[in-house]
């Protein structure tokens, strides 16, 4: 089983999404004709690609999880969008085409440095194309004080990659390379959230999935629910979701 198959019922649900104002933000920034070639790495449920659509001709998702590929092409067709997917590991893309943009959400410190740089030399549009590295999270603010003993519980139960694998520069990333950054933007909204959600959240993540957590489960939900029942507040958390994109294009 890869990592990432027992997470996938919960990760389309659960996960930090992409505000919808983000992919606005982004699209202003880089400035889409609308007929432009996308391909998301490491697509997942399909969340960059189908956010991106609208301002966009073709979007694609390659995805090496057959159970991801599955989510992302049952979200595509609840959203109405038009999604071709293809299952395998971007170090290894056979595709011999273009993308105008390139999008890697969540997934950079998952891929193979070199190959991967290799790959995207090849296939990024060489006049315009943007390679947009984007993340969203839960942050940690005095309004939101539950995110720390949430995080500690987690951590408590969390096996695999240190924190750190996870916080990969991306400009530290693409050092060295023949890609810059020429650009980034951020969008912060407020939402709120449950404690089922929350824990739907934990078991979306590679490192406490199901898999992982296994056997104590039960344990580990129960851990969560107590660590965050002290900040309910009429059944709900609030939450302050930051998503990133660092935008990269070809040295001049
Ligand atoms: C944390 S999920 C990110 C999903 C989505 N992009 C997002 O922003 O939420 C990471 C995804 O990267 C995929 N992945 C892992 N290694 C990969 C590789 N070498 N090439 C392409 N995708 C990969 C995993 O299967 C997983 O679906």
């Amino acid at each position: 089983m890869g990592r990432f198959a027992s997470t996938v019922e919960f990760y389309a649900r659960y996960r930090e999404p992409y505000p919808s104002t983000f992919f606005q933000k982004v699209a202003e920034q880089i400035g889409p004709r609308g007929d432009e070639t996308l391909l998301d790495v490491g697509c997942g449920p399909g969340m960059l690609a189908i956010g991106f659509a609208p301002f966009v001709g073709s979007c694609t998702g390659l995805d090496p999880e057959p159970l991801m590929i599955a989510a992302a092409k049952a979200a595509a067709a609840e959203a109405g969008v038009a999604l071709s997917l293809i299952d395998g590991r971007i170090e290894e893309f056979p595709m011999t085409q273009t993308y105008d943009v390139i999008t890697i959400g969540r997934a950079h410190h998952w891929l193979e440095r070199a190959p991967t740089l290799a790959v995207l030399e090849r296939i990024l549009a060489h006049d315009s194309g943007h390679i947009l590295i984007c993340r969203a999270s839960s942050v940690e603010t005095p309004e939101t004080p539950w995110v720390k003993p949430y995080r500690k519980v987690r951590s408590a139960w969390a096996s695999g990659p240190a924190e750190k694998h996870y916080r990969v520069d991306p400009s530290e990333w693409f050092r060295d390379s023949c890609f810059s950054a020429v650009g980034e933007t951020s969008v912060t909204e407020r939402s709120q959230v449950t404690i089922a959600d929350l824990i739907g959240r934990a078991l979306s993540r590679s490192n406490t999935s199901p898999e992982v957590v296994a056997g104590g489960q039960g344990k580990f939900e129960t851990q969560i629910a107590e660590a965050l029942e002290p900040f309910v507040q009429d059944g709900v958390l609030e939450e302050q979701i930051v998503a990133r994109a660092s935008i990269f294009g070809r040295l001049p």
